[in-house]
């Protein structure tokens, strides 16, 4: 049965080779629709990554991925805010898929509530899976998503991109930041998101949640991408520095666990070279 239609596209879910999956197909025969389709599916494709759905097969006018039971991440935040410790566990989890997806040469640029799934409905790290790669660009396509018609949601958009640039890592950074918001206060900083964006008021919500995570946050949430932080990996670390301080279990973020293989590969290497000594 099919769950929605939008810009020529319905999705719905069914079954394919006796596995539960979610299929999008392509309804009409406009070449921007078109392109726009086959593009997500490359996209998509060229993608391995734990916190991402994976494509399963691909038709001109099919996509078929792993149906992920347990809703969206707007779902749940519709049943309230997050607490702090899942706040940070779930935006640690986006961040270990965008650390990997920036490291392809892939810019998401529609990361928002409900691009995220949360895996049989846990709201942890490890239950984050992000979807929808209709606005990416990546490096490695030829489509310029950006010079078509559809546009971000105004409440995760960053200003950038609101002004008709393609948005760069740090305006899916300035996303992050507002959906880590968006979990601690259960709404997005901004009633009037589009009056922001075109600079006619300043006024933002109170930031929300626990004073060790406002600088973070704040900077995210620039006007200015160069405020923003530099990288994911530098804000998951900064992220992960934050849950310590608040005395939450300790996570470990990619920026440490590649430092450690470093060592590792290093110590290896001598080990090697010094048993080869004569
Ligand atoms: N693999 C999946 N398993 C379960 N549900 C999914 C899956 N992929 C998408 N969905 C559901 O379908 C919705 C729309 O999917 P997606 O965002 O990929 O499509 P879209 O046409 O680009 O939609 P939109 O314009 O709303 O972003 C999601 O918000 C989610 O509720
Ligand atoms: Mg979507």
């Amino acid at each position: 049965m099919p769950l929605a239609e939008r810009s020529g596209v319905t999705s719905e879910s069914a079954r394919w080779h006796n596995l539960p999956v979610f299929v999008k197909t392509l309804m009409v025969d406009d070449p921007d629709a078109r392109a726009r389709f086959h593009h997500e599916g490359r996209v998509a494709a060229s993608l391995n990554h734990p916190g991402i759905v994976p494509l399963l097969a691909v038709s001109p006018t099919q996509l078929i991925f792993p149906y992920v039971a347990g809703g969206t991440l707007r779902e749940h935040l519709e049943l309230g805010a997050l607490d702090v410790e899942q706040a940070t566990a779930v935006v640690l989890g986006l961040l270990d898929g965008v650390i990997y997806l920036h490291a392809q040469g892939v810019t998401h640029q529609d990361l928002k509530p409900e691009n995220v799934l949360v895996k049989d409905g846990q709201v942890t790290r490890g239950a984050v899976r992000i979807i929808d790669f209709g606005m990416s660009h990546a490096r490695h396509q030829p489509l310029d998503i950006h010079s078509g018609t559809r546009m971000g949601t105004p409440h995760f958009m960053a200003p950038e991109q609101f002004y008709g640039m393609r948005g760069d890592i740090r305006s899916d950074l300035y996303s992050v930041g507002v959906l880590l918001f968006d979990c601690l206060a259960g709404e997005p900083p901004y009633r009037d998101a589009l009056g922001w964006l075109a600079g006619i008021h300043t006024t933002r919500a109170e930031l929300p949640g626990p004073a060790a995570l406002h600088p973070l946050m704040s900077a995210a949430l620039s006007r200015d991408p160069a405020q923003r932080p530099e990288s994911a990996l530098k804000m998951q670390t900064q992220l992960c520095r934050a849950r310590q301080t608040l005395g939450l279990p300790d996570l470990p973020c990619v920026a440490r666990e590649q430092e450690k293989k470093k060592m590792h590969t290093a110590t290896a290497i001598l080990s090697a070279a010094g048993g080869e000594r004569p």
